[in-house]
């Protein structure tokens, strides 16, 4: 397609890892938004928006995040990139301890973890050129790119799809798509390890959300990059995730590859999913051989999550068990995480 931006040299956390090695460890990661009340700001509550969850991110790979909104989604992605501060558990990123690290020490780190976010519209500075966007991780991290940093953004541009003739263009000249390539442009200026997009396409037209995500799959065999995309359902990750975990309320519910996850659901909340889905080969007919599910009732409140699993009020398999015994989250085949008393393809 386009030129790679090695312009940037090496990146700063050490040389770049082994397709397969785990990249990012998260275990136990909680997050809980304190709710308080009165003028002495007593606290009453925590919205528990991520409540416990334990996953690997390995070299390479693409790890779909997917979920209904609320589910603590949004939250996770900051958490792993530490823009949000966790409450409890930890973060390793190349087996270094970043949980806790201060901006000094997350310095070399935020060029190796990189977040593209949904919104291309209130995600770039309307009154900034898309020349001193893009070229705005440079001066952040004092990197001074071969060729001078005009040449950086331009060839970034191109990268990305975009016409490095427009540097000097304002982000109100683009259309939606081509403002998320501008994030995504920003993105990889300084060569990242490892990019977390959230709902990267959500904001835009159903007919050039492909294309967008086309750019990332591609970006990814061409940069070695390392994903983790976030998606509100599964139509629009189902083809670029090598792995998906689907969440629930705060935790993660089911964890596997793509293969197995479309195959062999063994989550009641990730068929309810995948019975939403519309299947995209013409010959089998939507829903065939896989009855569609309409799951009952809202999402309860995270301030209050439901006892036991919290998928019961709205499980049609639910027990007593299930309200009153949490399910770990546990390998129930090689590689098939799933937490559920009653799992379904056993
Ligand atoms: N800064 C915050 N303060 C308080 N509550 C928050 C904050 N950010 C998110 N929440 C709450 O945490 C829950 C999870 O939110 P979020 O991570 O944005 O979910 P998702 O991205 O899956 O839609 C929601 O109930 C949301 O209202
Ligand atoms: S543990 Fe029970 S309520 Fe929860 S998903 Fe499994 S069957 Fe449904
Ligand atoms: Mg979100």
């Amino acid at each position: 397609m386009t030129i790679p931006t090695q312009a940037t040299g090496t990146s700063a956390g050490g040389p770049g890892p082994e397709a397969g090695e785990t990249l990012l460890r998260v275990t136990g990661l909680k997050k809980h938004f304190p709710v308080t009340k009165g003028v002495l700001k007593r606290q009453t509550g925590a919205v528990k928006a991520v409540d416990g969850i334990d996953f690997d991110v390995r070299a390479g790979e693409t790890l779909g995040v997917v979920g209904e909104s609320g589910c603590g989604k949004s939250t996770m992605g900051r958490l792993i990139t530490r823009l949000l501060e966790p409450t409890a558990g930890t973060v390793e990123f190349q087996g270094t301890d970043i949980t806790h690290l201060g901006a000094g020490g997350m310095r070399p780190l935020r060029r190796d973890v990189q977040m593209i976010f949904q919104d291309p519209y209130s995600s770039l500075n309307p009154r900034h050129t898309v020349g001193a966007i893009v070229s705005a991780p440079f001066k952040l991290q004092n990197v001074k790119p071969e060729g001078g940093v005009k040449q950086a953004v331009q060839r970034l541009l191109e990268t990305v799809g975009l016409n490095p003739e427009h540097y000097n263009r304002y982000p109100h000249e683009f259309s939606g798509g081509q403002r998320q390539r501008i994030g995504i442009a920003r993105a990889l200026a300084l060569n990242p390890k490892l990019v977390v997009a959230d709902e990267p396409v959500s904001a835009l037209d159903v007919s050039i959300q492909a294309q967008v995500v086309n750019l990332l799959d591609d970006l990814q065999d061409e940069l070695g990059l390392t994903y983790v995309i976030i998606a509100h359902d599964l139509s629009v990750i189902r083809h670029v995730s090598d792995r998906i975990a689907v969440m629930y309320l705060g935790k993660i519910v089911e964890l596997t590859d793509r293969q197995s996850l479309y195959d062999t659901p063994m989550h009641p909340y990730t068929r309810a999913l995948l019975s939403a889905v519309p299947v995209p080969d013409p010959r089998r007919k939507s829903g065939e051989g896989r009855e569609r599910i309409l799951l009952r009732g809202d999402v309860p409140s995270p301030l209050n999550p439901p006892p036991g699993c919290r998928f019961h009020t709205r499980c049609w398999k639910a027990t007593e068990e299930c309200a009153t015994t949490e399910p770990p989250l546990v390998p129930l085949r090689p590689g098939h995480q799933v937490a559920c008393h009653h799992p379904e393809n056993t």
